[in-house]
């Protein structure tokens, strides 16, 4: 998210506006939480997780009211349009906000799920995946060297995204997201294939959103019918959501920075900028809010590579 209010800054000020930057969201809208940016203030920031503008999430933006006083704090600072880095919440409070108050909207994705229509990646995913594959890749020595099972639970509370790429990064056993049915009886006749086979350790990932519960509950599940290996469960949590950002996603955010401003500038509204076949795109928020399917393809190559 820096490497994109980074851009966002200097393509606005390299086109002579001025640029403001908006503290914690649409909160800070109707808290009156607004910082003139010049260039030395993104200095030194492309490098670092989370954000420098904070985030927060707001109850009052909701609210028909609270939007009122948010564009009433924005007219008074002479904004006439934003950036707004985030997923469908942000951008439905955006659509609604413009229908409102005229004031307008490009989107940037940003949420580590990757789920949003409209483009291939969002912020973050990338460097989350990478956080995850690390700690994956340390989770498999101790497997390996002492014969275990893990079930090793990555984010995604409503998508599979990031455990469909670690899994299949990772060499997992199996991968286990919200977007396919998991059987369990199915899961436990693979790892007892692996077994017979004298496979010696397996590694499960489990998305947090898997419609039969998280990594404890599915161990729990899978050791009450089969329980030949030592079994361990392990859950990233947060590290995956901060840390230093990858090249792709520093490259991805300031594009999509540059790409937001320039399309504000051009009177566009209500859209998201994505990254589509290596091309800026710009999708209606009303689509982009859209779960982005998973792809197919890789669901069989997780399949026939976890034999
Ligand atoms: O919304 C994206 C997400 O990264 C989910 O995958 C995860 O469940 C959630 O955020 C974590 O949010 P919080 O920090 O509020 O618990």
């Amino acid at each position: 998210m820096n490497a994109c209010i980074r851009a966002v800054v200097r393509t606005g000020i390299y086109h002579g506006l001025e640029v403001v930057g908006i503290m914690r969201g649409y909160q800070g809208m109707i808290d009156n939480e607004f910082k003139p940016m010049q260039s030395h203030d993104v200095s030194n920031i492309i490098q670092r997780g989370g954000t420098i503008l904070k985030t927060a999430r707001s109850k009052k933006f909701m609210e028909s009211d609270g939007r009122k006083i948010a564009a009433d704090n924005l007219k008074a600072q002479g904004i006439e349009g934003f950036v707004a880095i985030g997923g469908d919440g942000t951008f439905r409070g955006a659509t609604l906000f413009e229908q409102e108050h005229g004031i307008i909207c490009v989107g940037v994705p940003g949420t580590i799920d990757n789920d949003l229509f409209g483009t291939d990646y969002t912020l973050g995913f990338d460097t989350a995946i990478n956080t995850a594959i690390d700690a994956i890749d340390k989770i498999r020595d101790t497997a390996s060297s002492h014969n275990r099972l893990f079930f090793v639970e990555v984010m995604g509370r409503d998508a599979g995204f990031i455990a469909l790429s670690t899994g299949i990064a990772g060499g997992a056993e199996a991968i286990l997201i919200p977007e396919t049915e998991t059987n369990i009886d199915y899961l436990i006749q693979l790892l007892e294939r692996g077994w017979n086979r004298q496979k010696s350790s397996a590694i499960v990932i489990v998305s947090e959103g898997d419609e039969k519960g998280g990594a404890i509950e599915i161990a729990k599940m899978v050791k009450e019918k089969f329980n030949q290996y030592d079994t361990r469960v392990s859950i990233i949590g947060h590290i995956q959501r901060g840390g230093n950002p990858s090249v792709r996603d520093r490259i991805f955010g300031s594009r999509l920075g540059m790409a937001a401003v320039e399309a504000l500038m051009q009177g566009k509204k209500n859209v998201m900028a994505g990254v589509v076949n290596h091309e800026i795109i710009f999708t209606p928020f009303e689509n982009a809010v859209k779960h982005q399917e998973i792809d197919k393809e890789m669901l069989r190559l997780a399949a026939i590579l976890a034999m």
